[in-house]
């Protein structure tokens, strides 16, 4: 009975036709994402699903492919009622034969839960970060530009120099990613200048749960925080951001703030010796989902 259950599961492509199986299950893992986000991974990526015979969506993973080096899993949810069946594991292994034939390098953010599976299928901790959580605003913070820097609302012109100071940290170009995402929350779209230079910049998007802010890319930790301190006094909460664990400057200040910690996460590689990019510039990822 059980095996004939199981056997009925069907595997397939996930489409705009997935969404609202695809909504429930960030629902039922309490993620952020919204139909925004999962139409935006299903345009630049490409979906796995397992249905049962009546259609619901049980499963699903993400791949999202980044220039012609590697690739991001990303969306490894399963209904709460459907684990521990091996479905999760099924799904990355058809997802890891997708970036075989590419010959891309698997890259993910793993959730505690997730690390365990991840560890099973070959893949090694690169590095941490953590999401942080503020569930109302602060009192207006006095501004805190570095003296030297100026902080604006990013334009279309900035485009080029944008591209080529995230290219580097991120580890490729992304900027279908991060057009689209400059789209979503245009209030948290800044860069910051130093002596002419663009030397920093953020990003944010409207989610499920909150407004998540990220990625930001930024020379020091003093811009950083600039760019932040804008955003917030732009952005209504509840936000999150996604600190990098060796951001000490910037974690510390976000507690300040009234930022509480809600869950690490691990980045993880298969097929590699390292994650690509330069984790020193990178203050905030855009989010576990999206690298
Ligand atoms: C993590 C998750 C995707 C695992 O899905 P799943 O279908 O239950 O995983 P599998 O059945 O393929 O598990 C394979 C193996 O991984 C290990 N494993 C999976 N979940 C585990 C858990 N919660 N605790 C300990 N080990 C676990 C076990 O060794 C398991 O084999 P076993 O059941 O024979 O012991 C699922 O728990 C989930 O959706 N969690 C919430 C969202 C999330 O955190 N996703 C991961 C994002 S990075």
């Amino acid at each position: 009975m059980h095996m004939n259950a199981e056997q009925a599961v069907r595997e397939h492509a996930l489409g705009p036709e997935h969404l609202a199986g695809a909504m429930a299950l960030s629902r039922a893992a309490n993620w952020n994402q919204n139909e925004a986000d999962w139409r935006l991974m299903l345009r630049l990526g490409q979906g796995f699903g397992l249905s049962a015979p009546d259609q619901t969506l049980l499963a699903s993973t993400v791949v999202l492919p980044y220039e012609t080096e590697f690739a991001w899993i990303s969306m490894v949810l399963v209904l709460p009622e459907h684990r521990r069946k091996g479905y999760a594991s099924r799904l990355l292994r058809r997802a890891l034969a997708h970036l075989q034939d590419r010959r891309l390098t698997a890259l993910l953010d793993a959730t505690a839960a997730g690390h365990t599976v991840y560890v099973q299928e070959g893949f090694a901790d690169c590095w941490g970060f953590q999401r942080y959580a503020l569930s109302a605003k602060p009192a207006a913070t006095r501004p805190q530009e570095p003296p030297d820097s100026r902080i604006r609302r990013l334009k279309d012109s900035d485009w080029p120099r944008l591209l080529a100071l995230d290219a580097p940290a991120f580890g490729a170009s992304r900027e279908a990613l991060l057009r689209a995402l400059a789209q979503r929350l245009p209030e948290a779209a800044l860069v910051a200048e130093r002596g002419g230079e663009l030397c920093g910049y953020l990003l944010g998007r409207d989610g499920r749960e909150a407004r998540q802010l990220g990625p930001l890319v930024a020379a020091d930790a003093q811009l950083a925080q600039a760019l932040l301190t804008r955003a917030l006094r732009d952005t209504a909460a509840p936000l999150y951001l996604d600190i990098l664990d060796r951001q000490t400057g910037l974690r510390d200040w976000a507690q300040q703030q009234g930022f509480a910690v809600q869950r690490p996460f691990t980045r993880m590689v298969r097929g590699a010796a390292r994650a690509p990019g330069d984790p020193a510039t990178v203050m905030l990822v855009a989010g576990p989902e999206l690298g």
